[in-house]
């Protein structure tokens, strides 16, 4: 195992009915702004219960509606302009990954000089927001289970006339407290679910696959997530409206991208950064670029990622017959089969993509000097263009 600190300050309130717990978690005389997304908020009825919970001490409630998902940098502006007009002290998310992320970035360009052209807040983001030395405060109500974005502390922005979709991250940016109430996420449409199901497996994945250091407590926990999400995905679509299998899948969405398991071991977000430029070009959502990536990583890189791979085959799919390449293969394959099953993408060509979509995507990551990719930043431009093809 390598060395490592561990930091993650975020309360969770989990359960349901926990919206109420507002009242005690938001402080009694802040100038609160609610940020949210397009509607659901508003239909599900959420943001009433939010807005009911925060009534009775000497707060200002202001709203900010409007957050897309793959939240957009011009959307946030709008929202960092309207905390400069009203001097906000507090922000509070209310909804999925892209609200979380948009009221993050919020939150910390902000404090960046009130200058209306929000040059500096765009590169502060391409440079990671490393720099930003101050942030406001925040907490979140979070609606659909899938980044982790409650417990941690990134993010990303997509900036539509700039081809970019970036990532930040900020230790200023943990958000304060995440309610979560899995009830909340019973109005999600099933794609969404399945959605957040295969987000928070191939989180696990790129914090798991690369090669052992014998970390077994990050191992036989990320096993033990996969398998959680496995079964509770198959649950999920199965029926729909169990309780449990809700609970079990939010507290493990977030589990996967709080840190924990991504401590001392080494880490390969390449499905990642390829995934966010085709959310870029094509607008594809974000866990169905991953879905579609992550089979071409794990054929075209099974060689330096063998010892893991069998791992794999073993302690989460239980695979002992068979010569180690057959054990791989297979294991690939049962991977791609439970994404089928979710109804998520395995192929360029499911998402209407044919081979004409790769040279694209390589000039996005050469621009974006996403070129040193995976745990021996061996990922060149080379061997991306060999894990597309190999998913065509
Ligand atoms: O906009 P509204 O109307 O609210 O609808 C949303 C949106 O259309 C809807 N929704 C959310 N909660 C709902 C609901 N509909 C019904 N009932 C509810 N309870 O769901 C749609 C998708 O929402 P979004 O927030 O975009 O989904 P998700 O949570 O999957 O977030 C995706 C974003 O997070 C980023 C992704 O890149 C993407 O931009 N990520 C953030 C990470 C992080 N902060 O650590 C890591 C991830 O890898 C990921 O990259
Ligand atoms: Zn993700």
């Amino acid at each position: 195992m390598n060395n490592f600190q561990y930091y993650n300050p975020v309360r969770i309130v989990f359960g349901e009915g926990q919206i109420k717990e507002l009242a005690n978690l938001v402080p009694d005389n802040a100038r609160v702004l609610i940020t949210y997304g397009g509607s659901s908020a508003k239909k599900t009825g959420t943001l009433d219960e939010v807005k009911t919970a925060l009534q009775g001490k000497q707060r200002e409630i202001f709203e900010f509606g409007g957050i897309e998902p793959n939240p957009e940098f011009n959307t946030l502006m709008k929202a960092v302009d309207m905390v400069h007009a009203n001097n906000i002290d507090f922000l509070l998310a209310v909804g999925g990954g892209s609200v979380l992320d948009g009221t993050k970035f919020v939150a910390l360009t902000a404090t960046l000089d009130d200058d209306k052209d929000h040059e500096k807040a765009w590169e502060a983001l391409k440079g990671y927001t490393r720099d930003i030395q101050n942030a406001l405060p925040l907490g979140t109500v979070l609606t659909i289970p899938a980044t982790g974005s409650e417990m941690n502390s990134g993010g990303v922005i997509n900036h539509s006339e700039r081809h970019a979709k970036l990532p930040f991250g900020n230790p200023l940016v943990f958000p304060q407290f995440s309610i979560l109430d899995p009830a909340k996420t019973l109005t999600l449409p099933e794609r969404q679910v399945m959605n957040g199901v295969g987000d928070a497996f191939v989180h696990v994945m790129e914090q798991y696959l690369t090669y052992p250091v014998n970390a077994k407590v990050q191992d036989s926990f990320s096993e033990s997530l996969l398998k959680i999400l496995i079964e509770e995905g198959r649950a999920v679509k199965a029926n729909p409206n169990d309780m449990e299998t809700r609970k079990n899948i939010m507290w493990t969405a977030t589990m996967a991208l709080n840190g924990l398991i991504g401590t001392g071991v080494p880490q390969d977000w390449t499905t990642h950064m390829i995934g966010h430029e085709l959310t870029s070009l094509h607008g594809i959502d974000h866990a169905r670029t991953l879905t579609i990536v992550l089979p071409g990583v794990m054929r075209e890189l099974k060689d330096s990622k063998k010892d893991k791979l069998l791992q794999y085959a073993k302690n989460v799919w239980h695979i002992t017959e068979g010569s180690d390449a057959d054990k791989i293969e297979q294991a690939i394959v049962n991977t791609e089969n439970f994404f089928r099953e979710l109804g998520l993408p395995v192929r360029l060509s499911d998402a209407d993509l044919d081979a004409s979509a790769i040279a694209p995507i390589l000039s996005q990551l050469e621009e974006h000097n996403m070129v040193k990719l995976g745990e021996h930043r061996s990922n060149d431009l080379a061997v991306s263009e060999r894990i597309l093809r190999a998913v065509i």
